[in-house]
C-alpha cells in the first residue's frame, strides 16, 4: 500500500490499458524530471485539453488544424507566463521557503512544512557549485530513510550517513581524527576459481589449513592498520563474505571500526563526499588513498542505529537528508515530498523566475489568450479559446478542492482579473479570492510552463494518432 498526494506517483501505481491514458501517465512522469512538481496539474491541464479538442473535432475542425493551434498556444502561454513572472534572487532565502511550502502544503506531511521548507531550500543551496551556478544535481543529496521517531525529527546532516550501525561486538563506535579507507577487496579466505574440493583426512592438516587462513587474514588486517586506518567501509560482495569472522576480530582488537554491506552503487557518492578512493586490492592500500574526518561515529535513533562521518577533509559538496518517521508509509511519503520541495527549488536555480499559485497564473493566461484570439483570424482563432477556455480548469479544480463554488469562483476570478487584478487567486485557506501573492503561495515559473508544453504536446500528440493496434 502507498499512501501518497504526489501525481505521478498516483498514477504510477495505476494499470491503464488505454493507449491514451498510458501517454497521460508518461506525460506525468516527463513533467516529474522535467520539473518534479505539478505532476497532477500537468495531467489535469491534459485532460482538459483533450475535452477541448474532441468538442472542436466534433465540430468539423481538422485535426491538424487543432494540433498546429494547440502547439501555438503554449507557445503563446509560455509567454505570457514569462512576461508575468518575477525575477528571484537565490540570496532571497525567504521568498525560497515560501515555493517550496506551497510544494509540500498540498501533501500528506504539509503540517511540517516548516521544517520541511527551510530543510530543502539549504540542502539545494549547498550543493550548488559556483562553476555552474545554474544547474544543481539532486544526487548530491542522499535520503536515508529511518524508521522511528517522527519526522519532526528529520535532520539535514552535512556529510554521510550510513543507514547500517557498525559490525562487530566490542569494537570503536566512535572515531575521531577519522583515516577512512574504502576497500572493493574481500577480508576472507581465497576462494578457487573453479569448483574443487579438498579432503582433509587428518587432524594436522586440519591444522595446517586453519593456521595458513589465520596468518593469511591476519596478514591482510596488520596492512590495513599500518596504512593508519582507523575506519573501514567494506564494498558488499556477491561472490562470498566480504568479511568473514575472523577479520572482525582482528579488526575489532585493533581497534578499527568497521561498516560493512555497502552497496556498489552508493561508492560514487561516498568517494565524492569524503573524497577518498575506493582501493580493490591489498596492494594498494597505501596512506594517500585515505580520507580523513574530525568524526566518525554510531548514533542511535529510535530503534536502531546509524554512522554518520562528519567534518571529512574536503566534502565535494554532497549532503545527507535523514528522514525520521513512525511509520513506513509516513516515511515514504516525506521522501517523495521532499524530493518535490527540492525538485522547486532546483527549478528557481535553473530559471530564476516566480510566478503566484492558487490559479492565478492560469486564469490569467487564459484571460489575456481569450482576447489575443479575438485578433487572430479563421480556425485559429477558435482554437485558441477554446486552449484559453481550457486553462481554467485548474482554478476551477482548486475551487473545488476548497469546497468553493467552482463556477462562480472562476467567473469572479475572470473579472477580476479583466479588471487588472493579475494576482488574484484562490486563497485555500480563507476559502476566498484574494491577491494570492500576498498568501505568500509562490511557485517557480518553470513548473507552470513545463506543465502547459508538456500537456499540450502529449495531447497534439494523441490528435496524430489514427487508430489503435492493440498488440501483446
Ligand atoms: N495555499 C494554497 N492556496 C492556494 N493554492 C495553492 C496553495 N498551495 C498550493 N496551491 C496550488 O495547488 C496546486 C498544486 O497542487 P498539488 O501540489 O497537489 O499538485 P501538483 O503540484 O500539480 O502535483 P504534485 O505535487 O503531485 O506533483 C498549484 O496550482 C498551487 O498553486
Ligand atoms: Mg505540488
Amino acid at each position: 500500500m502507498t499512501i501518497t498526494n504526489d501525481g505521478a506517483t498516483i498514477l504510477k501505481q495505476i494499470q491503464v490499458l488505454h493507449p491514451a491514458a498510458k501517454m497521460l501517465v508518461e506525460l506525468s512522469k516527463a513533467q516529474d524530471i522535467e520539473a518534479g512538481d505539478g505532476t497532477t496539474t500537468v495531467v489535469v491541464i491534459a485532460g482538459s485539453l483533450l475535452a477541448a479538442a474532441s468538442n472542436l473535432l466534433k465540430k468539423g475542425i481538422h485535426p491538424t488544424t487543432i494540433s498546429e493551434s494547440f502547439h501555438r498556444a503554449a507557445e503563446k502561454a509560455v509567454e505570457i507566463l514569462t512576461e508575468m513572472a518575477v525575477p528571484i534572487d537565490l540570496n532571497d532565502r525567504e521568498t525560497l521557503i515560501k515555493s517550496a511550502s506551497t510544494s509540500l502544503n498540498s501533501k500528506v506531511v504539509s503540517q511540517y512544512s516548516s521544517l520541511l521548507a527551510p530543510l530543502s531550500v539549504d540542502a539545494v543551496l549547498r550543493i550548488i557549485d559556483p562553476k555552474s551556478p545554474n544547474s544543481v544535481d539532486l544526487r548530491d543529496v542522499k535520503i536515508i530513510k529511518k524508521l522511528g521517531g517522527t519526522i519532526e525529527d528529520t535532520e539535514l546532516i552535512d556529510g554521510m550517513v550510513f543507514s547500517q550501525k557498525s559490525s562487530g561486538n566490542g569494537g570503536p563506535t566512535k572515531v575521531e581524527k577519522a583515516r577512512i579507507g574504502l576497500i572493493q577487496f574481500c577480508l576472507s579466505p581465497p576462494k578457487t576459481d573453479m569448483d574443487n574440493q579438498v579432503v582433509v583426512s587428518d587432524y594436522t592438516q586440519m591444522d595446517r589449513v586453519l593456521r595458513e587462513e589465520r596468518a593469511y587474514i591476519l596478514n591482510l588486517v596488520k596492512q590495513i592498520k599500518k596504512a593508519g586506518c582507523n575506519v573501514l567501509l567494506i564494498q558488499k560482495s556477491i561472490l562470498r563474505d566480504a568479511l568473514n569472522d575472523l577479520a572482525q576480530h582482528f579488526l575489532t582488537k585493533m581497534k578499527i571500526m568497521v561498516v560493512k554491506d555497502i552497496e556498489r552503487e552508493d561508492i560514487e557518492f561516498i568517494c565524492k563526499s569524503i573524497n577518498c578512493k575506493p582501493i580493490a586490492s591489498i596492494d594498494h592500500f597505501q596512506p594517500e588513498m585515505l580520507a580523513s574526518a574530525e568524526l566518525v561515529e554510531e548514533v542511535a535513533t529510535g530503534t536502531s542505529k546509524v554512522v554518520k562521518i562528519t567534518g571529512a577533509a574536503n566534502p565535494g559538496r554532497t549532503l545527507t537528508v535523514l528522514i525520521r518517521g513512525s511509520n513506513k508509509l509516513v516515511l515514504e511519503e516525506a521522501d517523495r515530498s521532499i524530493h518535490d520541495a527540492l525538485c522547486v527549488i532546483r527549478c528557481l536555480v535553473k530559471e530564476k523566475a516566480l510566478i503566484a499559485g492558487g490559479g492565478a497564473p492560469e486564469i490569467e493566461v487564459s484571460h489575456r489568450m481569450m482576447e489575443y484570439a479575438h485578433s487572430l483570424t479563421g480556425m485559429e482563432g477558435y482554437c485558441f479559446s477554446a486552449f484559453a477556455e481550457a486553462l481554467e480548469v485548474i482554478p476551477s479544480t482548486l475551487a473545488e478542492n476548497a469546497g468553493l463554488n467552482p463556477i462562480s469562483v472562476v467567473t469572479e476570478l475572470r473579472n477580476r482579473h479583466a479588471h487588472g487584478e493579475k494576482t488574484a487567486g484562490i486563497n485555500v485557506r480563507k476559502g476566498a479570492i484574494t491577491n494570492i501573492l500576498e498568501e505568500n503561495v509562490v511557485q517557480p515559473l518553470l513548473v507552470s510552463t513545463s506543465a502547459i508544453k508538456l500537456a499540450a504536446e502529449c495531447v497534439t500528440s494523441i490528435m496524430k494518432i489514427d487508430d489503435i493496434v492493440i498488440t501483446g
